[in-house]
Parts: C-alpha cells; structure tokens; sequence
C-alpha cells in the first residue's frame, strides 16, 4: 500500500530548529525512518516537504484523487489554513495528523488544528516516533489487508 507522509513549513530544518522543542533528529532521519519502518511494516511510504501551502494542497488533492492513506504533519498551517482543512475533507482513505511537540502544552494559537475535525486520528507530543505509530496504525487498519 502507498502511503503519503506530508510536512508543511520548517519542518525541513528539523534538527536546527528549537532541538529543544522538536528534538534533534534532521528531516533526512525523519524521511529515513518513515521510508524504513513502512516498509517493515509493508507500507511504500513517500516522505514530502514543501515551505508552500499551494504545494501542499496539490499533494491532497492527489492524495484524494488516488485514495492514498496520508500522514500529515502541516507545521503552523495546521493552526491558520482553512484551505487545508478543505483539503483534508476531500480525503477518503486515513488521515493521521503528527505533530513532534506536544501543541496543547505550548501557546494557545496552536490549540486549534483546522486538520483535526477530517482527521481519524492524531498524534501529539511523541516527537518524530510519531510519524512510526500513524505508519503502524494505517498498516492494521487501511487497505484490503484489513477489511
Ligand atoms: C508542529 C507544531 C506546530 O505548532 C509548529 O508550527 C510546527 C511543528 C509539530 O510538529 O510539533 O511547525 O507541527
């Protein structure tokens, strides 16, 4: 099964940006150990980031188009985009929404996601292990295998 893991802006400076909020693993271990631990769990995992909303939005509406499971972590748009949350309504297949740091023990802009409500789950505060636990929950639980 194809899997999409999505990041949204800065999420490319992981390693350099706040280590002491986001850890400091670098957005290439965080593609490695997607790509790696899906495909232990039989998943072909795609690991994008875009600094562009519009970017971000094509990739859901392909996502949508081709019902591909997704594993999104928008970065700040989580908290201002109403046109990402419109994306992630179109989705028909699993939406799991990661964010490393835990948003709701942080500045109370970052309580609200716009992502959450067409999310099936989310997961928070776990830091980049996050990702590994959405790749593990939509390979029990997406796809012919499970139904
Ligand atoms: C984040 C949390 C967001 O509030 C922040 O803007 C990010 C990263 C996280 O993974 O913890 O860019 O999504």
């Amino acid at each position: 099964m194809n899997v999409l893991v999505l990041n949204g802006p800065n999420l490319g400076r992981l390693g350099v940006r706040q280590p002491d909020v986001y850890g400091t693993s670098s957005y290439a271990e965080l593609e490695a150990l997607c790509v790696r631990g899906g495909a232990e769990l039989g998943l072909s995992v795609q690991v994008r980031q875009s600094e562009h909303e519009g970017e971000l939005l094509q990739w859901l509406h392909a996502a949508a188009d081709e019902a591909t499971p997704v594993v999104l972590n928008a970065g700040a748009l989580t908290h201002t985009s109403v046109a990402l949350g419109d994306a992630c309504a179109m989705l028909t297949a699993p939406l799991i929404e990661v964010h490393i740091s835990n948003v709701h023990r942080r500045e109370l802009f970052r309580h609200h996601s716009y992502v959450s409500a067409h999310a099936t789950g989310v997961i928070v505060g776990l830091g980049i292990e996050g990702y590994v636990l959405a790749l593990s929950w939509i390979a029990s639980h997406a796809g012919p295998a499970s139904s």
